[in-house]
């Protein structure tokens, strides 16, 4: 079942003066399945955030239809309101409320009565671990507790739908990957539907059910990991140096999960689907292929500017 449709939405900014206008997002057409986890991937100025303010009617659209839980975004922002939630990377809170009256204050707001407000506050404190910073005002909080604090305010008022635009950004690895946990749990076990936007790609291979690419306002491509890389070879490149005699690439090229190989003098240039899954059986191949002595390896994920490059290059539908 769809959760969320969008047809022809298009935003414009008009800036103070007499600027040219900044079209912001030029006609999106968005299908949401309930129960996934749905990534909007791009650049900064992409319109990530413009399209998540839309679906969550803080922006109204210049053009276009969409419905958010079978509302109108239009004429029922409202009743969306009652059902989803949102939070971006740079959560802010009232700095002198601690964690549970900053979570009373949002339950407050959401017009939960008071036992229900008191229950939903303990679960969701453990849930996110916040138990020892319970009584500690946010002010003092660590950049990861804050966002774990976000995280559990926006769960406040048990939406159908959460909207996180950016939840990653700035964090550390570990407290990214912790985030990213939490959310993937939240999704399998009570079926919650997520929207996040990221401009981190791994970030979007762990988490996502379906990725949409995102670029000046228009998304130039679609579908879950595995068929996005093989549309733009979003692989990873394991570059290993050797010494010996030139290595002949058939041996590796017929491997499975091998999508390149590229062989000069003391260097053979690999593109893998996955490294993770690829690297044992290649270097085994090369070792017993060649009388060669390995020097170095190195393993290069693309970036995102590589596949974004790669994208805007084919001529896309929109
Ligand atoms: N309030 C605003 N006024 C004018 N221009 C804006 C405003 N908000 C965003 N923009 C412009 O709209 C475009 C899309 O911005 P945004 O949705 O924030 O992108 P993203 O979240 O992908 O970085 C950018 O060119 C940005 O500068
Ligand atoms: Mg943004």
């Amino acid at each position: 079942m769809k959760i969320i449709s969008l047809s022809g939405i298009a935003k414009s900014y008009l800036p103070d003066g007499t600027g040219e206008p900044v079209h912001a997002l030029q006609g999106i057409d968005l299908e949401i399945e309930q129960g996934t986890i749905f990534t909007l991937i791009g650049p900064n100025g992409a319109g990530k955030t413009t399209l998540i303010s839309i679906m969550t009617t803080l922006l109204f659209p210049d053009k276009g239809t969409g419905e958010v839980c079978g509302f109108d975004l239009r004429s029922q922002s409202g009743k969306i309101r009652e059902v989803v939630n949102v939070t971006s990377g740079n959560a802010n809170f009232t700095d002198i409320f601690s964690v549970a009256e900053n979570l009373n204050y949002y339950g407050m707001l959401y017009g939960m009565a008071g036992p229900k407000r008191r229950k939903k506050i303990d679960r969701l404190i453990e849930m996110f671990q916040l138990q020892t910073h319970r009584n500690t005002p946010f002010n003092r909080l660590s950049t990861g507790t804050k966002q774990r604090l976000a995280l559990a305010k926006s769960l406040m008022n048990e939406p159908r739908v959460l909207f996180l635009d950016e939840p990653t950004v700035g964090l550390d690895p570990q407290i990214s990957e912790s985030i990213r946990s939490s959310l993937k749990e939240m999704n399998r076990e009570d079926g919650l539907t997520i929207v996040l936007t990221t401009h981190n790609m791994d970030e979007a291979e762990e988490l996502s059910d379906h990725i949409s690419f995102l670029q000046a306002g228009r998304i130039i491509a679609h579908g879950n990991a595995k068929n996005l890389k093989s549309k733009v070879r979003w692989g990873d490149t394991i570059r290993i140096r050797y010494d010996g005699p030139s290595l002949a690439p058939c041996g590796i090229t017929s491997l499975t999960g091998i999508l390149e190989v590229e062989v000069t003098e003391n260097l053979v240039t690999i593109t893998v689907d996955d490294h993770r899954k690829r690297l044992d059986t290649l270097m085994r191949t090369l070792v017993l292929q060649g009388n060669i002595i390995l020097q170095d390896i190195e393993i290069i994920k693309p970036d995102l500017e590589d596949v974004f490059l790669e994208l805007s290059k084919a001529p896309h539908p929109n």
